[in-house]
């Protein structure tokens, strides 16, 4: 089991108002599996991602990363944020750095290891430019392959392709799963797209309106490697239509 998830719980007070966030979280999510999160916005998806990667600290609940209580998540988790961060006056290369010279990694060790990936991430070419000349799917594999290059066998995304063009976001989707399965990766992607978690998962996890708690879990039988076009087979639609129906009806 890589990551469990036990009675989460989580509420933020802001200048007096009282927001109850999570509510009663519970996630399991194996190794190497590729399991997505949907939920209407707002409902806490992103306060998620930080309490599991421990940028927030929950109010209760456990959070287990590969069987231990770990207190100091910070570091163990992979984390690629909503908005892709780029520092505009780092090259792409810096920028790609980022990840493991904050993880302390000797700096040409990094590079060595960069330079090898830039090919493959289809920036090769850009590693001296900064981010300003990238178009944004370019933008999101340099964020991608910060995120991927540390040593993490947890990884979380915060709906990395919402910012996309729906062609790209294709592209972006295939080549993330090709990723992820030469990787060997754990990956939880959250994301407001129903066809983009069901062509990537293994499971897809609909969480309630705010506050937030798990409504449906749905086990994505669909065989590899899945194409785009499977959106219109009727197994697919069958799935869709269970998701839609979750996300969209009002009982808890
Ligand atoms: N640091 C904070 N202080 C106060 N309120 C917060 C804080 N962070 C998040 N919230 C509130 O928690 C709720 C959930 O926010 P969150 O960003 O987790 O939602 P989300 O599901 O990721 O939304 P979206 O789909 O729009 O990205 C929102 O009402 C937000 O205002
Ligand atoms: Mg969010």
């Amino acid at each position: 089991m890589k990551l469990q998830v036990r009675n989460l719980e989580k509420c933020f007070t802001d200048k007096g108002t009282y927001v109850n966030v999570l509510a009663d979280i519970n996630l399991d999510v194996y190794d190497g599996e590729f399991v997505s999160v949907i939920g209407p916005s707002g409902c806490g998806k992103t306060t998620l991602l930080n309490c599991i990667s421990g940028l927030e600290e929950p109010d209760s609940g456990l959070i287990n990363i590969e069987g231990e209580e770990s207190q100091s998540r910070l570091g163990r988790v992979g984390y690629m944020p909503q908005k892709d961060l780029l520092f505009p006056w780092r090259t792409v290369l810096e920028n790609a750095l980022l990840g493991m010279e904050i993880r302390g990694h000797s700096r040409i060790e990094s590079r060595k290891r960069a330079g090898e990936l830039m090919e493959r991430f289809g920036l090769d070419g850009f590693e001296y430019k900064t981010p300003s000349v990238l178009s944004g799917g370019m933008r999101q594999r340099v964020a991608f392959m910060r995120t991927l290059m540390t040593d993490q066998e947890l990884i979380v995304l915060d709906e990395p392709f919402g910012a996309l063009d729906a062609f790209t976001r294709h592209q972006m989707q295939e080549w993330l799963v090709d990723i992820w399965s030469s990787m060997g990766k754990t990956i939880i992607l959250i994301t407001h797209d129903v066809d983009e978690a069901l062509l990537l998962s293994d499971r897809v996890i609909v969480l309630t309106a705010r506050p937030a708690s798990v409504k449906l879990v749905v086990n994505v039988g669909l065989p590899r490697p899945r194409r785009y076009r499977m959106v219109t087979d009727t197994a697919f639609i069958a799935l869709k239509e269970q998701l839609i129906r979750a996300l969209w009806s009002d009982e808890v």
